[in-house]
């Protein structure tokens, strides 16, 4: 069996694809089907003079999504999806698909997210789940050459490692468990058996937000490393980041570019050091001028850009009446593409004066909403790392800042272009103490931390870590606007089904 991948080491043979169509259309005697199979896409053109009587008969029984077996000759053909044509000697049936239900045509994505069984197939579904894939290749790459061990945290457990809002609960027997929320408290103990470890595992959270950025269910990647303080942490954040994105760009071209991802603004993110700024630091730039007028000028721009694709719009549906078949084919493509980005400009325009009051009215001590996060990141390229934030918001484990016991020597790392948090991270408390005093300021019961308070009884060493979302981080690079296309099958609220 061949794969379309793998055309290229044989073109000019005779090969057999199995698959199922993804288009075809006809002209008389020729039909030309887009075949995938998986590894990929293929054109596939039966000519009736080149096949038998009863190939043809099937050739004009197929219909989207058919399943089918495909035997060729294969010729490259620069014009073609994936750089080859076959020119077909016998097809065969597996089964006839009638009425498949996502068709070309714009679907709405509750329609879309009702079948996601089958919308997995689509093209852009296909690329975003194969970098999926290559950025989970490249964190097991990442850690494995540099010595990390991966270990795996339960998933039923007793204890709470960020905070109790948000824990799912399950029956455990008589007793009563949660999910986990992070494999962190555990991979502190695994640490200190091994040093350096990481742990990759399922999430979650009863996040009662419907926003673009939260699943109930996620996969987090959560290194932990003995003796490193939190500016070890932070580089070691970087370097991951920034050889995971150079992994999907060179690894991942065909597909970024069927996502039509611009990979310039990611080669930044390769290239150019990550800025790293205090809490305090970015508050006072939410709050200063320089974040206003550049708010203001946005809605400027946005107006201009608005202005002149309407205009653009009113010129070519004028052409369009006298316009060739061809060109009116091209101007609908081009009113849709322009009726998108009018959308688009119509919400920044909505929510630019909501993030303008929110930024400049934000006080310390508070934590960032999604709006405030996407706008420190707005004048940078790259992602940016903000630390010590105050320890009021931040979870009991965390180390307090002993130039300032206010704050707690935490770091996120917010993506460009709005993508938000993708990593929370600290240096951990390693004072026995201490570390009891914060479970019983959080109302956390002391028990079920006993063998997490063990660590620091038993040869305590200072130590960090951090934990990646692992969707934030496919949408980013996808350029996704939701997570929800970022995992085969999403949870959140008000989705368990399909
Ligand atoms: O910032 P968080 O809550 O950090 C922790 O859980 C720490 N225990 C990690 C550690 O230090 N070992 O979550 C880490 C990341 C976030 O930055 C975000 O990318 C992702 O997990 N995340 C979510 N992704 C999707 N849906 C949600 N509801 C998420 N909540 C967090
Ligand atoms: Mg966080």
């Amino acid at each position: 069996m061949v794969y379309i991948s793998n055309l290229s080491d044989h073109v000019d043979e005779e090969v057999t694809l199995k698959g199922w169509v993804y288009n075809y259309r006809s002209s008389g005697s020729l039909y030309f089907v887009e075949m995938r199979d998986g590894s990929g896409i293929c054109q596939c053109v039966v000519a009736q003079d080149a096949v038998s009587e009863e190939a043809w008969e099937q050739t004009e029984a197929l219909r989207q999504e058919t399943s089918l077996q495909i035997t060729g000759k294969v010729v490259e053909d620069e014009r073609s999806v994936g750089g080859h044509e076959l020119q077909v000697t016998d097809l065969k049936i597996y089964q006839v698909a009638e009425d498949y239900p996502i068709t070309p045509k714009e679907h709405g994505v509750e329609f879309l997210m009702e079948n996601r069984h089958l919308w997995l197939r689509s093209q852009k579904q296909w690329a975003a789940m194969r970098v999926r894939n290559e950025i989970i290749y490249a964190i097991h790459t990442f850690f494995q050459e540099r010595g990390f061990v991966q270990m795996d945290a339960p998933i039923f457990t007793g204890n709470a490692a960020e905070g109790t809002t948000n824990l799912f609960e399950t029956e455990y027997f008589e007793d009563q468990a949660y999910l986990t929320q992070s494999g962190q408290l555990y991979g502190e103990a695994m640490a200190m058996a091994h040093g350096l470890i990481y742990t990759f595992g399922p999430t979650f959270r009863a996040e009662k937000s419907k926003t673009r950025r939260h699943l109930t269910e996620f996969w987090m990647i959560e290194p932990e490393m003995a003796f490193y303080d939190l500016d070890m942490n932070m580089d070691l954040a970087e370097d991951f980041i920034k050889f995971i994105v150079k992994r999907v760009i060179d690894r991942r071209p065909k597909e970024l570019e069927i996502l039509e991802r611009d990979t310039s603004k990611l080669r930044k993110a390769v290239d150019e050091g990550f800025p790293r700024i205090s809490y305090t630091e970015a508050v006072e730039q939410l709050k200063s001028d320089d974040m206003a007028a550049m708010l203001d000028q946005m809605v400027e721009d946005r107006k201009k850009e608005a202005a002149e694709l309407k205009e653009e719009r009113e010129e070519i549906e004028k052409e369009r009446g006298q316009a060739k078949k061809w060109r009116k084919a091209q101007i609908d493509e081009r009113v849709i593409e322009i009726g998108k980005r009018l959308d688009e400009i119509e919400e920044d325009l909505r929510n630019i004066p909501d993030w303008r009051e929110s930024a400049l009215n934000f006080e310390w001590g508070e934590d960032f909403g999604g709006s405030d996060e996407t706008l420190l990141t707005m004048k940078y390229d790259t992602p940016i790392l903000v630390h010590r934030f105050p320890a009021a918001i931040k979870a009991f484990y965390m180390k307090r800042d002993p130039q300032d016991e206010k704050l707690a020597l935490a770091c996120d790392m917010l993506a460009p272009e709005g993508y938000g948090e993708i990593i929370g991270g600290s240096e951990r408390e390693d004072d026995l103490e201490t570390l009891r005093k914060r479970i019983n300021e959080h109302g956390l019961s002391e028990d079920t931390f006993q063998w997490y308070l063990d660590l620091r009884q038993y040869g305590s060493v200072p130590h960090s870590g951090f934990g990646l979302g692992l969707e934030r981080t496919v949408a980013w690079l996808c350029g996704l606007d939701h997570v929800r296309e970022t995992i085969p099958f999403p949870r959140m609220m008000g989705r368990l089904t399909p």
